[in-house]
């Protein structure tokens, strides 16, 4: 950035939902963005202080990233801001991204590393989606607007940012469902969603303890089928659903994941279309589900498997209906 950008990154930190989440004192007037004329003479991101990098569409100042790299040039943090008139493009994830990748491929840093407030599902997202991984809670871990507040806190090595970069991305050769047994099962620990998602399904572990403590539901004790997802041999997926019993008149889907490194590669689709045959076969017709509302949640996914809303709201979750006909009439194989 330059000082020449002094005008749009006031305007840009005058925004009530940019500054939301910030600590910048408000309203943020040039007279505070004396630092920008530091930005003035450098041509690359430098070791040792801070980089603000401006984004720009289309020949518009629209945000910025912030660059904090140590004095070895080891280890970096990353701060995007975009104004609010511009999210939900895409234009802050391919931005961070591109500087991802240019820290590991070009500057060889080692562990990137950002901080965001809990709540920010949206700041969540975007780190998930360019490769970082929830690392830890930092509670009271920053000061906000004068308190001390909680802190999420995300961080990826290089090496595992390249494996993430490099995981597989199209539709999978084959997809099974296989059982869980005392030998797996500490290896399909191993699968979990994004800690965004943890508003919308239980980890691997948690379902454990479900299974091994099933609720009453209707007067009767729910029956835990569990099953295993693997893609092209490899562990990609966990589900839980709850059989067919005398107080559960059709099955229950009650878990259902894809690691976050195989997600939106057609596996949660082919899954249940395995499931749906599996339980065609045992005399079922349809498979019941409850799943919570929110941004980035699953509620796409089940309507696009033909799921029908009931109408129904169970323990504050959406309950749909499935017909398992339908559903397992397409065929499995991409
Ligand atoms: C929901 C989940 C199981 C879907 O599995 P998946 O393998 O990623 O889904 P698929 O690739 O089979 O997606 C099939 C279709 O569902 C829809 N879909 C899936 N995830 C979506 C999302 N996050 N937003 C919008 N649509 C979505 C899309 O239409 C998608 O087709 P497309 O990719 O061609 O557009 C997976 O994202 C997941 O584990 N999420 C976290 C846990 C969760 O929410 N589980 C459900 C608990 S009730």
């Amino acid at each position: 950035m330059r000082s020449s950008d002094v005008d749009t990154l006031c305007a840009h930190r005058n925004e009530t939902e940019v500054a939301a989440t910030q600590d910048w004192p408000m309203p943020y007037v040039a007279g505070m963005a004396g630092w920008l004329s530091g930005q003035d003479r450098l041509d690359d991101i430098t070791s040792g202080g801070r980089t603000h990098l401006a984004i720009d569409v289309g020949g518009e100042h629209v945000g910025e990233l912030a660059l904090l790299l140590d004095d070895k040039g080891q280890q970096a943090s990353i701060d995007c801001t975009l104004s609010s008139r511009y999210w939900s493009r895409g234009y802050a994830r391919e931005a961070a991204l591109a500087v991802v990748a240019d820290l590991v491929d070009r500057l060889g840093v080692v562990r990137i590393t950002a901080t965001t407030d809990p709540g920010n599902i949206a700041a969540l997202r975007l780190l998930e989606a360019i490769g970082l991984v929830h690392e830890h809670e930092a509670r009271l871990g920053v000061v906000r607007r004068g308190e001390r507040t909680d802190a999420t806190c995300y961080a990826v090595t290089a090496d595992e940012w390249r494996a993430w970069r490099d995981r597989p991305q199209g539709s999978p050769g084959e997809v099974s469902l296989v059982p869980i047994d005392s030998d797996s099962a500490w290896a399909w620990r191993a699968v979990e969603g994004h800690w965004s998602q943890r508003r919308f399904v239980a980890s691997v572990s948690d379902s454990y303890t479900d299974a091994l403590f099933p609720d009453v539901w209707r007067g009767g004790r729910l029956v835990p089928v569990l099953l295993g997802v693997m893609a092209d041999d490899e562990r990609v997926g966990f589900l839980m659903y709850a059989d067919r019993s005398p107080s559960m008149l059709s099955p229950y889907l009650w878990r259902m994941l894809v690691d976050r490194r195989h997600q939106r590669r057609g596996i949660g689709r082919q899954a249940l279309r395995l499931l749906a045959r599996r339980l065609l076969a045992e005399g079922n017709t349809h498979m019941t589900t409850t799943f919570a509302e929110g941004r980035g949640g699953p509620r796409e996914f089940y309507l696009g498997l033909g799921g029908r809303v009931t109408g129904e709201i169970v323990d504050d979750e959406t309950e749909a209906v499935i017909d398992l006909t339908t559903l397992a009439a397409e065929p499995v194989e991409p």
